[in-house]
């Protein structure tokens, strides 16, 4: 086992034989991945049954409206308010979806899948929607992107990036909007994902210390400072790397690589 490896996630002391070791870290790990991802979904589940809300009350209301008025309506009018339900119907739908892949235990056997980046990325950022008001999230993905690994683990990541990009531009409080930018391109054998935000920014001693289980500036109810560390985790299971770059008072721009998958 690599020094690297052991200081990871692995914070418990151990004194089992080597073999035994790496599988029980290996199920130790994917306890803590699994964990935080929990955390992560009761923290969001506020937010996200408003942003069920929002949709399902315009879409009874729109029902509603049509039942009582539907008949005199124009024809043009009619599929109007029916165009309304049905994308109030499609956003709650999709939610639905997200929540089913992103709540999923990752396969023990550590299998891995083909998937589309952009499918993950929307998943995220519509489950990140309904806590970012104000931010605006753009995507620029170039093309082709299809990638081998774990979907549900790969939005734990980009949920992780987004949060804390969301809370670093929330503490920021700066006069000029909150921006993300989320850049993805094929480098070989490697598709990069970029997540840049124009929050407040970290220093060296920050970013050399932000992998370390445990590490946060939020304050104890806010941060575990455990999501970094998992972001790596994750990563590293799937052979790819994670880095970051920042400018005080200015950006943070986070760095991580999956591979493609065999015929992108
Ligand atoms: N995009 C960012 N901009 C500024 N600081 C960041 C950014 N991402 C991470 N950090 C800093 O790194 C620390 C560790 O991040 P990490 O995601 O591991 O933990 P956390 O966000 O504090 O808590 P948790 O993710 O467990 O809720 C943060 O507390 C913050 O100080
Ligand atoms: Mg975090």
């Amino acid at each position: 086992m690599s020094a690297a490896k052991k200081t990871k996630l692995d914070i418990e002391p151990k004194s089992d034989p080597e073999v035994e070791e790496d599988s029980e870290n290996t199920f130790r790990h994917a306890e803590t991945i699994h964990k935080e991802k929990l955390q992560a979904l009761g923290i969001m589940s506020a937010s996200l049954a408003h942003e069920i809300n929002n949709p399902l009350n315009y879409s009874l209301l729109g029902l509603e409206l049509l039942k009582q008025e539907g008949r005199e309506m124009l024809a043009s009018e009619f599929e109007g308010v029916l165009s309304d339900v049905e994308d109030g119907l499609l956003r709650i739908k999709h939610i639905v979806q997200d929540l089913k892949v992103y709540s999923r235990k990752q396969p023990e056997s550590g299998e891995k899948e083909e998937f589309m980046v952009s499918d993950v990325i929307a998943a995220s950022i519509r489950l990140i929607s309904a806590s970012s008001h104000n931010i605006q999230i753009i995507t620029t993905l170039d093309t082709p992107y299809r990638v081998k690994g774990d979907p549900s683990s790969i939005i734990q990541v980009v949920l992780n990036l987004l949060t804390n990009s969301v809370d670093s531009i929330n503490r920021k409080n700066a006069s000029q909007p909150g921006k993300i930018d989320i850049i993805g391109k094929q480098s070989g054998d490697w598709y990069e994902i970029e997540v840049v935000d124009n929050g407040e920014g970290v220093d060296g001693e920050t970013i050399r210390k932000m992998f370390t289980p445990f590490f946060t500036t939020k304050g104890a109810n806010k941060g575990t400072g455990l999501g970094m560390g998992i972001c790596r985790e994750i990563i590293e299971n799937h052979k790819g790397q994670i880095d970051i770059d920042s400018k005080v008072g200015a950006w943070t721009a986070v760095t991580f690589s999956l591979p493609m998958a065999p015929n992108h």
